[in-house]
């Protein structure tokens, strides 16, 4: 690694608004309106008259009260003061008492919302128009299940991205579960990225001992695994064991604060063993395996916090943190620019 990693006195909480995250799954948005955060900033969601979501800003613009507390009529979202109501892209429909119906600037601020794949994805930018749509969810087709969980890490974008998508601390912090049962094995890591994303494939890994890998791949067999880092954060975990087993985490960060992130989990997975056998262990595991990195996330912030911001130590091991920062501040900058020769690292590393 060459990028240094050090700083103090301060957080790696980048702000990335032009792009898309998901604020809720569609079955959560139902005929209430519902509050959300986005980097600190309260937002509402609704669905308009034709079932469409729609994301307005927080707040009345007539004396600034949640809009969230109101109820929707007619495919509009009425304020519980004085029940102005809103409509898609904010627009003021009605203010209960006026005559003439003259007058601007009392609309409220909307951003971009887009449903798809069962998210209500959001535009971090008020007002904007997305140069681009949100990422599709992938579809692995017959003979894959999915599972989809939401959970919150107390950490930064960065932190949990890193978390994601971080080998070490599994035989470590889970160990047993996945890795750390028996014996490590040296494999080696070859790191690339281009502009938007970094990627660490992992080559020559025996399968692990721990409960997890057992479960997928009694058989043993070689692993191929990825982890990979999309802007503004997208985590995906890819494991394939055997030539039968596929098992894919790709997780839709969204920071409802600078120190708390949403992570919208979606495993699709592929074994030979029956779904049916695996997914009543699967599931718990893998919510003890989220809550085992959300305590630890926890200490981490409270800790940075404590001591006045990130001291971090490095060493090359620490494959994705790096990469993942750089990225986030770069785009953070506005200034996403593609290495003029293809970019690549190789680590070895024992787990
Ligand atoms: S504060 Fe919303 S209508 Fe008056
Ligand atoms: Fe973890």
């Amino acid at each position: 690694m060459t990028e240094a990693f050090e700083r103090s006195g301060r957080i790696s909480a980048a702000r990335v608004t032009s792009a898309w995250y998901v604020l809720c799954q569609s079955s959560e948005l139902g005929r209430r309106p519902l509050q959300r955060t986005l980097y600190g900033w309260p937002l509402v969601l609704f669905r308009d008259g034709e079932g469409r979501a729609v994301t307005l800003l927080d707040r009345c613009p007539h004396r600034n009260v949640p809009l969230s507390g109101g109820r929707v009529v007619e495919g509009a979202l009425e304020c519980p003061y004085h029940g102005w109501r809103f409509a898609a892209e904010g627009r003021c429909t009605h203010v209960p008492g006026l005559l003439q119906t003259r007058g601007g600037g009392r609309d409220a601020p909307s951003h971009a919302t887009v449903e798809q794949d069962g998210f209500v994805w959001v535009w971090g930018q008020a007002g904007a128009v997305p140069d681009q749509p949100p990422p599709a969810v992938p579809r692995f087709g017959a003979g894959y299940s999915e599972v989809r969980r939401s959970v919150d890490f107390p950490g930064t974008l960065h932190a949990t991205a890193e978390n994601a998508l971080d080998v070490p601390h599994t035989a470590f912090l889970h160990r047993g579960l996945f890795r750390g049962a028996g014996t490590r094995n040296t494999i080696e890591a070859r790191i690339t990225r281009d502009a938007t994303s970094t990627t660490a494939h992992y080559l020559g890994e025996p399968r692990p001992d721990g409960l997890v890998a057992r479960l997928l791949s009694p058989s043993g067999g070689e692993v191929e695994h990825f982890d990979r880092f999309e802007l503004p954060g997208v985590a995906i975990v890819d494991y394939r064991l055997g030539s039968e087993n596929h098992f894919r985490v790709t997780t839709y960060l969204t920071p409802l604060t600078e120190t708390t992130t949403r992570a919208f989990a979606v495993l699709a997975f592929r074994l030979r063993v029956p779904h049916a056998l695996v997914l009543p262990f699967l599931a718990p595991i893998a919510m003890r395996i989220f809550r085992q990195d959300a305590e630890i996330l926890a200490q981490q912030t409270a800790w940075v916090e404590r001591f006045g911001g990130e001291q971090f130590v490095s060493t090359e091991i620490d494959i994705l943190g790096a990469q993942i920062w750089r990225l986030l501040e770069r785009a953070a900058a506005g200034r996403l620019v593609a290495d003029a020769e293809p970019w690549e690292r190789r680590v070895q590393l024992h787990v």
